[in-house]
C-alpha cells in the first residue's frame, strides 16, 4: 500500500537520490525546493521516472505552501538547507532563515497535519572540532560555524516537536555524503565531485590545508537506506543518530585512490585552511546499527568507483 512522503529540498543532491528511491518503490511523493543550491535538471530526472510525483517550486519559509504540502501526507523527509559552512560564515542570517526558520516552519505544518515522522536531515558540523576523533552522540555538541549551529538548532526543534506535540521526528546526523548529482562547480562544493571533475580534465587538485584532515564519506545510497530505517524504526523516535559510514578517509589518500581509478597521477595543491573548517571527522554509528538496524550498503571504494562513473558522463565534468 503505497504511503505519502513530502521529501524537501528535492532538487538538491540528497533529496532527489531519496525521491527517486521511493518513487522506484512505488510511493506517492511530494517534493518542494526553491532552487537556492538545487538543480532543476535533478526534478526533470524524477519526472521521468513516471511515478506519482508532485512537484512544487516553492520555500519552506513559506507556511502557506508547507500547510498544503504536508495535509494527508504520511512521512516528511527535510532535507531543503543551506548547506554551507564558508557560506553561513560570509552570511549567517541567510543561513538561518533556510536552515532554522524553514525547519520550524516545517515542524509546525507537519505537526498540524498529523503526519507520522519527519526525518530530519542533521549534520556532522554539529560536533565541531572536538579532541578524540570519533564523535559519537553522547558528546557534547559544539559547533564551530553558523552553519554547524543551525543544523543543530533544527536538530533541538525536531526533539522539543516530539516532547512538547508527540510528533515524530528523528535527527540523521550525516557526515560527507557523496554520490552522483553533487554540484562540482559552486565555489561552496564538497570536496569528493570537486575533485573528481578536476582530476577528469587532468588539473591537479587543491587542498586546503596539509591533505591531512579526514572525513567519514559516506556513499549515498547509505543514506538513502538509513532514511527508509528512520522512517519505521519504532527506538529511533525523539532520538538524533549518526548516519555515516564509520571510516576515516585522509584527503591526501583520497587524491591517491582518485588516481588510481582514473590512471592517473596528478599531485595536489596545497593552500592556507578556510575558516570553520574541521581537521577530523568521523561517526560512530554503534547508535544507528542499534536502533535503526543500520549496516552501510555500499563501501567507500565501491562508492567512489561509481561516484567517478557518473561524472565521466556529464559535461560539468568536460567544462570549467
Ligand atoms: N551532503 C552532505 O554531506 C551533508 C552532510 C550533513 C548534512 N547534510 C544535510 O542534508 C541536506 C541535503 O544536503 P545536500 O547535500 O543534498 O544539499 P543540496 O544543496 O544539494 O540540497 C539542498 C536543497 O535545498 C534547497 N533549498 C534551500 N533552501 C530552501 C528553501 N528555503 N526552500 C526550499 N528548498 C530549499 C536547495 O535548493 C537544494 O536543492 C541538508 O539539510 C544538509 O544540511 C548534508
Amino acid at each position: 500500500m503505497p504511503q505519502t512522503y513530502v521529501v524537501t529540498g528535492a532538487a538538491g543532491f540528497i533529496g532527489s537520490h531519496l525521491a527517486e528511491r521511493l518513487l522506484r518503490d512505488g510511493q506517492r511523493v511530494r517534493v518542494i525546493d526553491n532552487l537556492l543550491t538545487g538543480d532543476r535538471t535533478h526534478l526533470d530526472t524524477l519526472k521521468s521516472l513516471g511515478g506519482d510525483l508532485s512537484i512544487t517550486i516553492g520555500s519552506i519559509t513559506d507556511r502557506d505552501i508547507l500547510q498544503a504540502l504536508c495535509r494527508g501526507a504520511d512521512y516528511v523527509l527535510h532535507h531543503a538547507a543551506l548547506p554551507s559552512v564558508p557560506r553561513s560564515v560570509a552570511d549567517p542570517l541567510e543561513t538561518h532563515l533556510h536552515c532554522v526558520t524553514g525547519t520550524l516552519n516545517l515542524l509546525v505544518a507537519a505537526r498540524d497535519a498529523g503526519v507520522k515522522r519527519v526525518v530530519y536531515a542533521a549534520s556532522s558540523s554539529a560536533y565541531g572540532d572536538q579532541a578524540g576523533g570519533v564523535k559519537a552522540e553522547s558528546m557534547r555538541p559544539a559547533p564551530i560555524s553558523p552553519y554547524g549551529a543551525a543544523k543543530l538548532a533544527g536538530e533541538y526543534y525536531a526533539a522539543a516537536f516530539t516532547l512538547s506535540y508527540g510528533l515524530e521526528t528523528v535527527a540523521l546526523r550525516y557526515f560527507n555524503v557523496f554520490g552522483s548529482r553533487q554540484d562540482p562547480n559552486s565555489a561552496y562544493a564538497a570536496v569528493i565531485p570537486k575533485f573528481i571533475t578536476t582530476m577528469l580534465r587532468g588539473q591537479r587538485p587543491t587542498i586546503f590545508g596539509d591533505g591531512r584532515q579526514s572525513r567519514d564519506f559516506t556513499y549515498i545510497d547509505n543514506v538513502v537506506q538509513g532514511n527508509l530505517l528512520a522512517c519505521a524504526a519504532p527506538a529511533a523516535v525523539g532520538e538524533t543518530i549518526n548516519l555515516a559510514a564509520g571510516g576515516r578517509v585522509v584527503l591526501n589518500d583520497l587524491v591517491a585512490q582518485l588516481n588510481d581509478i582514473l590512471g592517473s597521477d596528478l599531485a595536489p595543491i596545497h593552500t592556507v585552511e578556510r575558516p570553520g573548517d574541521i581537521l577530523r571527522s568521523q561517526a560512530d554509528i554503534s547508535k544507528a546499527r542499534e536502533l535503526l538496524g543500520f549496516e552501510p550498503v555500499v563501501d567507500f571504494e565501491e562508492g567512489l568507483r561509481r561516484t567517478v562513473d557518473w561524472y565521466r558522463t556529464i559535461p560539468a565534468a568536460k567544462s570549467s
